[in-house]
């Protein structure tokens, strides 16, 4: 970020709609002595110098800046202003499932006996925590049609690695892992998938898909032979397509001493109307902060459950949620098998509270419907948007469509699509990914979205592709009504500058 070249006197218009303030920051705004709230002096107390502990006693910070309560409050609250959330307005990020969370979800995660619980706790005093926990692990083994489910990963990615080393220890227990170490996968995969499999040690081999972005079975067994530890399998894929050769391909792996794993991230396209599980995968991962009311996005918290067939179960990272038989749940370190932890006092249980309310406010027949509404939302936006710009398949959507920009006229490109939609006051889709599709732009609308809103992001999405054959210089130049214009976007990822350098 530059430093600004204007003051509060100065305010820049920009947009012939919008007015752009090129504010001051914080440190800016500074004025020697000003102060937030003075705190009454009272002298029947030592000075504070005296009454803190002289380690705590930090002394001035050189450039802190000195402002009054309302010029702090201010400060943060237009900062809060800056940001796009899927509170403020629609987020259609591809692969990304950007949907409205209940907020009652956030409210019961924070009840005090659920935030305060300590992980060390005896467990006699946290048997309702554990009782949750049990519960939605089967519950995320009914819906997905696995034996058996860890909570423990933070992340989707981080399920992915498990499942992973799942691998690896169930080709190990049969002396097979020194020469089963590739995985197949297929180029419409999510990009953790081939990096997570690296990281487990695995070799990559990357296959293409059939003409409209499906795996073909003939495909998959001119790469199969014996060094084959699993094929890695996103369903619905990137494209948004139902992997519907999957029970075929599953079979020939499995012929040939492979596992399948599926990455789940997508489930909110098929719960209630397919079973993961009874397609043929044998390991596979969910994305709680997707599918299930925690937000995605911001770094987390999130968690990816891991499900599993009967043959993998053993090597389920310890300890594992236990019930006995008097009904009591304890946890089991002793799992001879086990890959060990994966993650540090066992996951993210606030998460796993948020989802577990979720599957109790909507029931099995919400969450079918949670996949009717995704489903519907984003054919609705595929058949409006095939008459504007180009599709690579004509094949039915499932849960997020995929378009190229690579017909826009006027030497537009789907980034300058994409930056136009925020004048529209919309967050852009997901663009360039998948990579099998060129200038991709991938539109996820999600369940939470009503029809008007469907409806009112397709017709910006018209009104931008005629301004780009009437007027490409308004489109090229956009976004014209946001706090900053076009950013290096290559530079501000690489080498972010995420605080102000004073020169002090
Ligand atoms: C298909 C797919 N797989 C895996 C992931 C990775 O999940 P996470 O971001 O939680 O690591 C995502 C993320 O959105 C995804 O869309």
């Amino acid at each position: 970020m530059s430093k600004p070249s204007k003051t509060w006197q100065e305010f820049e218009f920009s947009g012939s709609e919008g007015l752009v303030l090129s504010e001051p920051l914080i440190f800016e705004q500074t004025k020697a002595g000003r102060e937030g709230f003075p705190i009454a002096v009272n002298e029947k107390l030592p000075p504070l110098s005296e009454a803190l502990p002289k380690e705590l006693d930090r002394g001035d910070i050189k450039g802190f800046p000195e402002l009054s309560e309302p010029q702090v409050a201010r400060h943060f609250t237009r900062l809060s202003h800056y940001n796009f959330g899927v509170d403020y307005g629609f987020y259609p990020l591809g692969s990304c499932t950007m949907k409205y969370n209940p907020k009652v979800n956030e409210y019961l995660a924070a009840l005090k006996g659920f935030a305060d619980i300590h992980p060390l706790q005896d467990l006699d005093e946290v048997q309702g925590m554990l009782q949750i926990a049990w519960q939605l692990e089967h519950w995320l083994g009914e819906i997905a049609g696995f034996d058996r489910v860890s909570l423990q990963p933070a992340a989707g990615a981080h399920g992915e690695f498990l499942g992973m080393l799942l691998i690896r220890a169930y080709h190990e227990s049969k002396g097979e892992l020194n020469k089963r170490k590739a995985v197949i996968i297929p180029d419409t995969a999510h990009g953790t998938n081939p990096a997570t499999c690296a990281l487990a040690g695995f070799d990559v081999v990357p296959i293409k898909s059939g003409p409209c972005g499906i795996i073909e079975v003939d495909e998959v067994k001119a790469h199969l032979d014996d060094t084959v530890a699993a094929i890695m399998v996103t369903n619905p894929n990137t494209l948004g397509l139902f992997e519907r050769n999957l029970p075929e391909i599953a079979e020939v792996c499995h012929g040939a001493g492979a596992l399948v794993y599926g990455d789940g991230a997508n489930l909110n396209a098929l719960m209630g109307y397919c079973k993961q599980g009874d397609l043929g995968i044998d390991v596979f991962h969910f994305n709680l902060h997707k599918t299930f009311s925690t937000p995605h996005g911001g770094g987390g918290p999130g968690a990816g459950p891991v499900g599993v067939k009967r043959e993998v179960i053993p090597f389920l990272p310890v300890p594992t949620i236990e019930r006995d038989k008097n009904g009591k749940f304890y946890l089991d370190f002793d799992r001879p098998k086990s890959i060990g932890t994966i993650k540090c006092f066992w996951g993210h249980p606030l998460v796993w509270i948020k989802a577990y309310a979720y599957m109790r406010e909507l029931g099995a027949s919400g969450l079918k419907q949670v996949s009717e509404m995704a489903v519907l939302n984003a054919r609705y936006i595929q058949k409006r948007l095939q008459k504007i710009l180009r599709q690579t398949c004509s094949e039915p959507c499932m849960h997020e469509c995929v378009f190229s920009g690579a017909d826009l006229p006027n030497e537009l490109h789907t980034i300058d699509l994409a930056k136009r939609l925020m004048d529209y006051g919309f967050h852009p889709m997901t663009v360039y990914f998948p990579l099998v599709v060129p200038e991709a732009l991938m539109i996820e609308p999600t369940e939470t979205e009503p029809p008007e809103v469907v409806e009112s992001f397709c017709a910006a999405v018209e009104r931008i592709v005629e301004e780009a054959k009437n007027s490409p210089e308004l489109v090229h130049e956009a976004p014209h009504h946001t706090y900053r214009r076009r950013l290096d976007e290559v530079l501000a990822a690489r080498k972010p500058k995420l605080k102000w350098e004073t020169k002090l």
